[in-house]
């Protein structure tokens, strides 16, 4: 047992590789005036805490050691001095970017992200500036929060915020990973129909559960974005969220239609790309570079998920001694979230 006063538990990134990740007993911070102690209760894992691991991710911005992952629920325990917007007790989520609260990004948003290069909340106690907190949903978990501050946002930021989506139109959504399933499903609560591509027919009778309109397994139907245009008569899809990046890029195009947006949030399938050009001239397509979402937005979301009933789906909760195990699960591709949950 750690000296909950002094020491906590901490998972520590020692060098890029899951295998220099370990469970390790370290000093315990103290809030500074403007800061919040969370007894952390819960914490989601996201692409990007792979990418980190695996040193692919902006590796020269990667302190060590480093407690990884950013997207953390839990419980205030102790508020600094000049703390108002928090009191022990309240049940808070973290904020990737931590000080974009509204507006356009600051250039050096990055440089403020937690889970690298500020200390993540893979560990019993996390530390956040209060302004950068967001009250968690009375009517969710810890698990389920943990999963919102990446995942979902990002989905909310590009559909409504960036994409200002409305009823009756099309989204296609890449994937039935954690940012696709959310992107699944506020565009389906907000009335639009709801076009998903997925290896596997088993995850896409899931996401019909979840309220897809239309299946295309993008293995067997390597040509999906004709079959997006055949789906809307030829006119092509409203908004896209480009999880998959790379050469797929020049398939979105194909896939949504003229002045149609393309959220470009991922890079599975690489950081770069052979962008046909003339397509997106003649198309006029709107191609929206996304990082995640400024925390007003975040707020204006959970008011959203509350209203409309929007419940996280994850695919397994790990206890804290096996986050190992859950990045190995997330490396091979969940449906939804994957959840670490504090002893
Ligand atoms: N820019 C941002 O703000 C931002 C925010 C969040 C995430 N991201 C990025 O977005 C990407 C997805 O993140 P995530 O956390 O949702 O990942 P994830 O949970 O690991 O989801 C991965 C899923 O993507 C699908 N996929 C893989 N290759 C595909 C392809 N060729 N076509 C269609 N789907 C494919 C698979 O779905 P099936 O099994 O159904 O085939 C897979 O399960 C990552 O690159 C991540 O870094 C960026």
């Amino acid at each position: 047992m750690s000296d909950i006063n002094k020491t906590m538990k901490a998972w520590q990134l020692h060098a890029f590789g899951l295998d220099n990740l370990t469970l390790d007993t370290i000093a315990k911070s103290e809030p500074k005036a403007h800061e919040i102690l969370i007894k952390v209760g819960a914490v989601s894992l996201n692409f990007r805490d792979k990418a980190i691991v695996d040193g692919i991710y902006e590796p020269e911005m990667i302190p060590k050691p480093l407690i990884p992952v950013s997207d953390a629920a839990g419980t205030v325990v102790a508020v600094g001095a000049d703390v108002t917007k928090f009191k022990v007790g309240d049940r808070v989520i973290s904020h990737l970017y931590s000080h974009w609260i509204e507006g356009a990004p600051a250039p050096d948003e990055p440089a403020h992200c937690l889970g690298a290069p500020y200390p993540g909340g893979l560990a019993e106690y996390m530390i956040l500036e209060a302004e950068s907190a967001v009250l968690a949903p009375s009517t969710i978990t810890d698990e389920e929060a943990s999963t919102l501050p990446i995942a979902a946002l990002t989905a909310w930021f590009s559909l409504v915020t960036y994409g200002n989506l409305k009823a009756g139109e099309t989204v296609v959504i890449q994937g039935t990973g954690g940012v696709s399933i959310f992107g699944l499903q506020i565009a389906h609560a907000l009335g639009a129909r709801v076009i998903v591509t997925t290896s596997s027919d088993a995850k896409g009778q899931k996401a019909r559960e979840l309220g897809a309109d239309e299946i295309i397994n993008y293995v067997t139907t390597p040509d999906w974005a004709k079959k997006v245009q055949h789906l809307t008569n030829g006119k092509g899809a409203d908004q896209l969220l480009e999880v998959v990046g790379g050469e797929g890029l020049n398939d979105s195009v194909e896939a949504t239609k003229v002045t149609g947006q393309i959220a470009v949030i991922g890079f599975l399938a690489g950081q770069t790309t052979n962008l046909d050009l003339m397509r997106v001239i003649f198309k006029q397509t709107k191609i929206q570079g996304i990082a995640v979402g400024h925390l007003t937005a975040f707020e204006e979301m959970n008011k959203a998920f509350d209203a409309y009933n929007i419940k996280p789906v994850i695919e397994k909760v790990y206890p804290f001694e096996q986050a190992v195990e859950a990045y190995q699960h997330l490396a091979k591709g969940a449906f939804g979230k994957i959840v670490i949950k504090m002893s």
